[in-house]
C-alpha cells in the first residue's frame, strides 16, 4: 500500500497515530478525540474482553465518524510449570500480604484472540494493529477480505521482513525509547535494542511498506524531521497518557509529569516480557529475583491482583507506570491541545 494510500483512507489531516495503549488508557473519549483532531485514535484491547471491545467501539462511533483502529497482542503459550508459579507467589506474597489481597495459584491463559477478530470484522473496523509478534498469512488476508487494514509492529529489520513477508499494509518501527511493552516478537531481553533513530536507518531502505515510527517523539519538529525522512506517520505514547481525556490514574498522570529519563527502566517484573516504565518498589523488590521471574502472560496474571488493588488505593509503589524514556514531551493538557501543537 502507497503511504498516500494510507493517510487518505484513514482520513488524516496530520500524520499522527495514538499508540493502542492496553490497560484502559485509551477510553472511548481520547481514541474519538484524536480521530476528531485529524490524527488516527485506536483502542488499546490488549487486554480486553469481546464484550468490553463491542461497547468501547459502539460508544467511539457515537463519538466520531472517522475511522479508527483497535490494537490486539498476538497470543503466545508458554508451558505453565507450577513449581515457578508457586515460586513466584512466594517472592509476590510480602506485597499480597501489605495489599491485602490473594495470590493466583492456578494459572489459566484464555485464548480470546479469535473473538477480538470477530468482533473487529462484524463491527467494520477500519484497521487492526498487532504488537508481540506478527499475525498468521491466512489471518491478514481473512482481515484484507473484510476490507481491514492490517498494521505490524517490529523492533528490528527481521521482525519487519517477517511481518512483510505475511502481507501487512503498514509497520510500525518501535524504537528502545517506547513506552510501556517492547513489541519484540521475543519474551527475553534483547541482545541489541535499537534506538528509533537506529531502526530507521537500517530499515528505511529495505521496506516498501508504508512505517509509522513510535518511541521517545517529543516534539513536532521531530515528528517533521521523520516525516520527512519519509516516515508516514509517527504514533505517540507517552505523551498522550497525560492529557485530559486519557483513562491514565491520576497518580500515575502525575508521576510521568515529573518524571526524568533516569527514572525509567526496561522491566520485565510485571509481566514477563519487557517493558518502559517508571521505577518504583515493586520493580526493585521484584528485580532482585530476576531468574525466578515467569514468562507472559503467566507473570502478569500473578501480579495482575496486586496491580488492581495498588491502582483502586492510586498507591505508585506496586503500579505498573509505563512511561517512555523521554517523559518530557508530557503534559497536562487536552488531546486538541496536544493536536494542536504537532
Ligand atoms: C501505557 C502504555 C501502554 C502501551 N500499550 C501498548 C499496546 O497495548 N500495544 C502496542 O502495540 N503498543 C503499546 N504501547 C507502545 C506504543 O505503541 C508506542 O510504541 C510507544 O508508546 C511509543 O513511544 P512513546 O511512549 O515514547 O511515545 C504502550 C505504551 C504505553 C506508554
Amino acid at each position: 500500500m502507497e503511504a498516500n494510500t494510507l493517510l487518505s483512507q484513514l482520513q488524516l489531516k496530520k500524520p499522527i497515530f495514538l499508540a493502542g495503549m492496553a490497560g484502559g488508557v485509551t477510553t472511548p473519549q481520547l481514541v474519538a478525540s484524536v480521530c476528531n483532531e485529524g490524527g488516527f485514535g485506536q483502542i488499546g484491547a490488549g487486554y480486553m474482553t469481546p464484550e468490553s471491545l463491542a461497547r468501547d467501539i459502539d460508544e467511539i462511533r457515537t463519538l466520531t465518524e472517522k475511522p479508527f483502529g483497535v490494537n490486539l497482542f498476538i497470543p503466545e503459550h508458554p508451558e505453565v510449570k507450577q513449581e515457578e508459579i508457586d515460586q513466584m507467589n512466594q517472592i509476590l506474597e510480602p506485597i499480597n500480604e501489605k495489599l491485602d489481597c490473594n495470590s493466583v495459584n492456578e494459572v489459566r491463559i484464555d485464548d480470546i484472540f479469535d473473538q477480538m477478530i470477530e468482533v473487529v470484522i462484524n463491527k467494520d473496523v477500519e484497521v487492526v494493529s498487532f504488537t508481540f509478534g506478527k499475525p498468521t498469512q491466512e489471518l491478514v488476508q481473512r482481515l484484507h477480505k473484510h476490507h481491514i487494514t492490517v498494521v505490524g509492529t517490529g523492533t528490528n529489520i527481521d521482525e519487519v521482513r517477517e511481518l512483510e513477508s505475511v502481507g501487512v499494509d503498514a509497520i510500525v518501527l518501535q524504537g528502545c525509547e517506547a513506552g510501556g511493552h517492547s513489541g519484540s516478537f521475543e519474551q527475553s531481553l534483547p541482545k541489541e535494542r535499537l534506538t528509533l533513530d537506529e531502526l530507521f536507518k537500517e530499515v528505511y531502505s529495505k521496506v516498501s511498506v508504508p512505517l509509522i515510527v513510535a518511541g521517545g517523539i517529543t516534539t513536532p519538529e521531530q515528528a517533521k524531521d521523520y516525516i520527512e525522512q519519509g516516515a508516514t506517520a509517527v504514533q505517540l505514547g507517552t505523551a498522550f497518557l497525560t492529557t485530559v481525556e486519557s483513562g491514565t490514574p491520576d497518580v500515575h498522570k502525575s508521576l510521568i509529569l515529573k518524571a526524568k529519563s533516569d527514572d525509567i527502566i526496561f522491566t520485565n517484573t510485571f509481566s514477563g516480557r519487557y517493558a518502559n516504565g517508571i521505577k518504583n518498589e515493586f520493580i526493585d523488590y521484584v528485580g532482585q529475583f530476576k531468574d525466578k521471574v515467569c514468562a507472559y502472560p503467566i507473570q502478569n496474571i500473578l501480579t495482575q491482583p496486586l496491580r488492581g488493588k495498588a491502582k483502586k488505593a492510586q498507591n505508585p509503589d506496586f503500579m505498573s507506570l509505563w512511561c517512555g524514556t523521554h517523559p518530557e514531551g508530557a503534559r497536562d493538557e487536552t488531546v486538541a491541545e496536544l493536536m494542536q501543537r504537532y
